[in-house]
Formats: structure tokens, sequence, C-alpha cells
């Protein structure tokens, strides 16, 4: 049976809870698409965004939003997938991996079934071992089924560094890769501003040590979800506009180099298990992945990361 054709103004989201209400905002907010279908088991939940987001369209552009089921999926461009249970204060992500590999059971078979043509964007914790399960629930072929992985951990690395450099975070290059999660690891061997190598650049802001810094702003990256989720009991912005930018790229076809999550082949001597790497994100989803330079260290703790989660996608799947 030939995939359906789909409509590239047009989104699916599945699950209406923090974060896909906060994503749905954003992506209103965006001006990408023209149409957006919201989906949750609570269909008041649902109505009821799709209500409140519709009433501020006089403030921004036209556009069709509503609760819809899942044959009005179909002929999404992307189908963005947010349900699923959050983290609990001092809860890790690994800690949602059956509970939610179960309503994944339930949802995915509802997407393959419908033989969509779209993407499917997984944002969903965990969400590397919920990316790999989406691909294999799904039978998409890999390019059309990636997570929003370490965009956001990404983000907040370019932040803390802006942040400790005095300068423009946009112009920070630095990625975090491998598990959107306690094992993730920042790639600091590659880390630039501007071209200009991460640690010549401190020196450059007199800061000399750069050990006790790396460390430290590395550790910050990777808690942040349990700082913020202590204090305000879920984190839903900075993923909203992690998702956002993901949407921006696959539907301008921009072709931009983003850690999402994705199959690995090989690459670091990893393979069938889904890692957020720094990969090319273009109208066909993953068009490549980046073998960015790693060093000797940071390479064995990806393997490690790697690793982790392929033992616990064997007990899940
Ligand atoms: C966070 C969630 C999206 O890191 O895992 O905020």
């Amino acid at each position: 049976m030939s995939e359906t054709s789909v409509n590239q103004r047009k989104v699916a989201m599945i699950g209406c809870g923090f974060v896909g209400s906060a994503t749905a905002f954003a992506l209103m907010e965006s001006g990408l698409f023209s149409e957006m279908v919201l989906i949750d088991a609570d269909k008041n939940r649902a109505e009821g965004e799709a209500l409140d987001i519709s009433h501020g369209l006089p403030f921004a552009r036209p556009m069709k939003i509503y609760a819809g089921d899942y044959d009005d999926i179909v002929d999404a461009a992307i189908i963005i997938v947010t349900a699923g249970a959050n983290q609990k204060p001092d809860e890790t992500r690994l800690d949602l991996v059956q509970k939610n590999v179960g309503i994944f059971k339930s949802i995915i078979p509802e997407i393959a079934k419908r033989n969509c043509g779209g993407i499917l964007l997984i944002v969903s914790n965990p969400v590397d071992i919920l990316t790999y399960t989406a691909l294999k629930l799904s039978g998409f072929p890999e390019n059309r089924v990636l997570g929003s992985g370490t965009v956001l951990d990404t983000a907040r690395l370019k932040y803390n560094l802006g942040e400790h450099l005095n300068v423009d975070s946009r112009s920070v290059h630095a990625f975090i890769i491998g598990e959107h999660g306690d094992s993730e690891l920042a790639a600091w061997s590659s880390a630039t501003v501007s071209g200009v190598p991460i640690n010549t650049f401190c020196e450059m802001r007199g800061h000399f040590n750069h050990d006790e810094a790396t460390e430290r702003i590395a550790e910050n990256v990777k808690n942040s979800a349990y700082e913020i989720i202590a204090k305000k009991k879920a984190t839903y912005f900075g993923v909203a506009m992690a998702v956002r930018r993901i949407c921006e790229a696959i539907i301008r076809d921009e072709k931009s180099i983003l850690p999402v999550s994705n199959l690995m082949h090989g690459e670091f001597g990893i393979s069938d298990i889904s890692l957020s790497m720094p990969a090319i994100v273009g109208a066909h989803g993953v068009e490549n992945r980046i073998p960015i330079t790693l060093d000797e260290e940071e390479t064995e703790k990806l393997q490690s990361s790697a690793g982790t989660l392929k033992k616990i996608i064997e007990e899940v799947l």
C-alpha cells in the first residue's frame, strides 16, 4: 500500500499534557503550519487546548486547530508524540520506561495501520528508547522516525556557555550527545565559539580553570530538568521550543544540523539503538548523521551510554 501524500502545512500532536500543549502553542506562534490536530486520551483536554489557543488566533494568523482522532493524522507532515507519564521530582527519565513503552504499544500501531506518509517526531521520555520503540513498532523508514533527543540539552549547554563567556549563545557551537538523560555527555573536544576553540575563548574572557568549568557546566546541563521539576513540577517551555526548531528544519527543508535521536549504524562502534547525535535534518527527516570528532574519553562515555540504553531495550521490547 503506497503512503498517503502529506499536507506540508499540517501537524498532528499526540498528547496534550504540559509538553504537548506548550508545543502546540509554540507551533502556532511559529507560523509553520496552517492546520494542527490535537489528540489526547482525554478528549476534553484536547478540545480545551484547541479552543484556548484558537481564541488567540486574531492576535496571530489564521490556522485550523482542532481536537481529533487517529484518522485525522493521516496526511500530517509531522506527527509529534508527547504522550506518556512525565518525570516526577527525583524520578529519572529511565524510570518512565516501562509505563511509556506500554503506552507506545497502544499509540504507535494506531499510526502504523493508517499508512501515514509524514515524519514521526518522538518527544516522550525516555526519548531515545521511545524513538527506537516507535521505529520498530511503526515500520516507518528510519529517516522518518526521530526523537527530540539532546536538542534541548544542547541549547542548555549553549545558554550556560553564553552566560559564562558573556557571548551570544547562538554563537556557541557545542553538542550534548548520547542519551537525553543521566548518561549524556558534552562533546567538549569539538566545542567552539564561532570557530574559536572553547578553551581559547574562555581564556580570552579570563577563565583558565577549564576542567572545573566544563565539569560544572556539563553537570548543570545534565541536572537542569531535575532542578526545574523541583521548582515548577514539570518542564515544558524549553522542550516546546526545541520541537519547534526541529519542525522548522523539516518543514523548511533547512538541512540543519541538530542532535536528534536516530538509529545508529556503527558510528563509534554503536548500532541498533537510537541515540542523540548531530544529524542533518530536512524535509525527509534525518538525512545523514554527522560523525563529529570525539576524543577517547568521550567515545568511551558514548559507548557506555549506548550500552545502558541497549540493556533496557532488551528488557522492555
Ligand atoms: C527536559 C525534558 C524534556 O529535559 O526531558 O526538560
